[in-house]
């Protein structure tokens, strides 16, 4: 008796070992939601949806094999100079704790296959596409700059998004440098933006109240003014990076640029 309900448990661990849905659900969805993410359930998240994950794993490692070998090291070994997604995120969720012990080599290789098979899935591309670019208005109605070109890189954004990757290789000294200029460049830039918002609200009001065009051009002339201060600070902290950076970090955060 004992030994057919051993044979049963083994049949059955071996059926459902080779089912890389059943295995994800049972081993990562605790923490990995496996249905695509709302603005509204964003919040309860413990850990980036599988579809971000993979997202971000697909843009940056290429090829099935890699991606499997990535996935098998870094769920027993993880580390957030390994990671591929935005180091404030995963600072923000704490990095994986390893799940040795839990899940064996042999079942992450079908979880891997199915990860890769699924992920991420057309309906949480284009729901991000959408939400990005929303940002990006968002992000320009807001601007306190006159060029808002994409050309121009927004340092301290990129940084924040890399500063733990062992790919681009921070030393500790060049932290402490970037930090500083990070803390001149939003100090500066958050003062000008309050008196940006406040001369513009005016202005608006001024025209709901037909005012005469010519009585608000002091204001708008300051907006300027200040516009051009903030787009220098904005220069500067792109020139202040650039000299703490060396010319193979420069390459790996902006590509483009190349
Ligand atoms: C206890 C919660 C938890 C469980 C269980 C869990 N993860 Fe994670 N995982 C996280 C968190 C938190 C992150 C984000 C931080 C990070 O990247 O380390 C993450 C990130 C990842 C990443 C992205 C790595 C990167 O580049 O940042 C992969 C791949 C991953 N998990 C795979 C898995 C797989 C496969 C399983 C199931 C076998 C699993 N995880 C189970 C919490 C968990």
């Amino acid at each position: 008796m004992k030994n057919i309900v051993l044979l049963m448990t083994v049949a059955g661990s071996f059926v459902f070992a080779s089912n890389g849905e059943a295995l994800i659900k049972e081993k990562c969805a605790t923490c990995h939601t496996l249905s695509i993410p709302t603005m509204e359930i964003l919040p309860s998240f413990k850990a980036p949806p599988m579809d971000a994950v993979m997202f971000h794993m697909k843009d940056v490692i290429k090829g099935e094999k890699n991606l499997k070998a990535f996935i098998a090291d870094y769920v027993y070994n993880p580390d957030v100079s390994k990671s591929v997604c935005e180091s404030n995120k995963v600072q923000k969720f704490g990095v994986m704790p390893s799940q040795k012990g839990k899940v064996t080599q042999e079942e992450l290789a079908f979880i891997s296959d199915y990860m890769i098979a699924t992920y991420p899935r057309k309906k949480f591309i284009q729901n991000l596409k959408e939400i990005l670019k929303n940002d990006e208005i968002t992000a320009l109605r807001n601007s306190p700059f006159l060029i808002n070109s994409e050309n121009l890189p927004h340092m301290t954004k990129l940084l924040i998004q890399n500063w733990d990757k062992a790919k681009l290789g921070l030393s500790d000294v060049q932290k402490s440098q970037l930090i500083v200029i990070r803390k001149n460049t939003i100090g500066g830039i958050k003062k000008l933006k309050k008196q940006i918002k406040f001369l513009e609200f005016e202005i608006a009001e001024a025209m709901r109240d037909r005012e005469s065009v010519e009585s608000v051009e002091k204001e708008v002339e300051e907006v300027a003014k200040l516009k051009t201060e903030a787009t220098m600070i904005h220069l500067k902290c792109i020139a202040n990076t650039m000299a703490v950076l060396k010319d193979k970090q420069v390459a790996f955060l902006l590509p483009m640029w190349e």
